[in-house]
């Protein structure tokens, strides 16, 4: 039984095994970084078993490289009905080497980098160590949604310069989006009017919930495919992170050939464990992302719960996709880094909203990829800590 299964990574065996979402801050629990605490798929674990195995940790095999690309080339298909040649499907290390990939070499040069807040937080650093100032477009938030603003995202494009990168997180994190065809369509006509290109990190893609589809923005058009570099990876859905393995994929032919020159620099830094791990994840990690979705399903609910019962002036919208989830407090007044705050006060690491954006003051993001009793303590811990608090 599904429930059963994810309900038993308790915090003792978590503190003993798991990576710095327990380790970082060792007092508190680990709701900050985007881990889940459920393991992986046992057909990822039995193809890892193989190669330890072995005991052969060789560059990567050609053959590794193909499995991968074929496995994401039919997954696309039966998951998006999107079709793309397999040679288009580049490994690198990870996803946010594809981000400094796709700013080094595929936007246009001192151009600015546009990003919508709230957003995951290396999307407003990476850029910056690279050398590009960032233009911050916050969102529009109803009570049921979020959405973009396009007027604003044109004004940005326009500032930005000809051949800017607009960052695109879809699913996204931290609010949990799951685009419409009707927005992606219209975000891509601003791109096209702007002479801008996008950068559409795509890797929480296969973690929607029942009700959304995710859509992969350069299968949209011709012009999407045109102005856009892809990044995915397994890492998030079947939680391999370090494992240290992501795509990059180039849907037009100027971007294909400039990788031709280029790629090598960039490819070299995949892993071949993760190359393998991604392949399986890909082809054979269905069954078992279908049970995690399905417990997520019910955290998110739950988590509207609790937040009634703990923390009443919360405003919550669930998450369409990621089990990553924005809850804005500021109702609550609380002082200083809300990070902070809660490790201090409630033994909860969390991220403070202000790491993603101006606009994600006095909000935090909060991970449910926990068992139902941890998220249920870390909630009750939290409220309390605020109800301690004089206002
Ligand atoms: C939206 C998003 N992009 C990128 C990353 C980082 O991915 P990687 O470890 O492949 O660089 C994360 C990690 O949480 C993420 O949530």
């Amino acid at each position: 039984m599904v429930t059963a299964q994810f309900d038993t990574y308790s915090i003792d065996h978590l503190r003993t095994v798991a990576g710095i979402k327990w380790s970082l801050f060792p007092d508190c629990i680990g709701a900050w970084v985007a881990e889940m605490d459920f393991g992986t798929a046992p057909p990822i674990q039995d193809a890892l078993r193989e190669v330890v195995d072995n005991g052969i940790f060789g560059y990567t095999r050609p053959s590794d490289v193909t499995r991968m690309q074929e496995a994401i080339v039919a997954w696309n298909e039966r998951e998006y009905g999107w079709t793309l040649p397999a040679e288009r499907i580049r490994p690198i290390l990870d996803v946010i080497t594809g981000l400094e990939a796709a700013i080094r070499h595929f936007s246009g040069e001192g151009t600015k980098v546009v990003v919508s807040t709230p957003a995951y937080m290396p999307f407003l650093t990476v850029p910056k160590m690279l050398g590009r100032e960032i233009i911050e477009v916050p969102m529009l938030r109803s009570d049921e949604s979020w959405s973009w603003d396009f007027d604003a995202l044109d004004r940005a494009m326009q500032d930005a310069g000809k051949g800017a990168l607009f960052i695109l997180c879809n699913p996204s994190n931290p609010v949990g989006r799951v685009f419409r065809k009707d927005e992606l369509e219209a975000l891509a006509e601003v791109i096209d009017r702007n002479g801008g290109r996008v950068f559409s990190d795509e890797i929480h893609a296969p973690i929607v919930y029942p009700g959304g589809t995710h859509l992969p923005y350069a299968s949209l058009s011709e012009t999407t495919a045109n102005h856009t570099v892809t990044s995915a990876s397994a890492s998030k859905a079947w939680n391999l992170a370090g494992l240290k393995c992501a795509q990059l994929v180039l849907t037009n032919e100027a971007d294909a050939a400039k990788w031709k020159e280029m790629g090598f620099l960039v490819e070299h830094g995949a892993a071949p464990m993760g190359i393998i791990a991604n392949a399986v994840a890909f082809s054979e990690g269905k069954p078992w992302l279908d049970e995690v979705l399905a417990y997520l399903d019910g955290n998110r609910r739950l988590l509207g719960d609790l937040l009634a019962e703990h923390l009443p002036e919360a405003r919550y919208i669930m998450p369409e996709g990621t089990y990553l989830t924005w809850i804005d407090l500021s109702a609550y007044q609380l002082p200083g880094d809300l990070g902070v705050f809660f490790r201090e006060n409630a033994k909860v690491a969390v991220v403070d909203g202000k790491a993603c954006g101006g606009c994600g003051a006095g909000a935090i993001r909060f991970n449910i990829a926990m068992s139902r009793d941890v998220v249920s303590q870390a909630i009750e811990q939290m409220g309390k800590a605020v109800a301690a608090h004089p206002r």
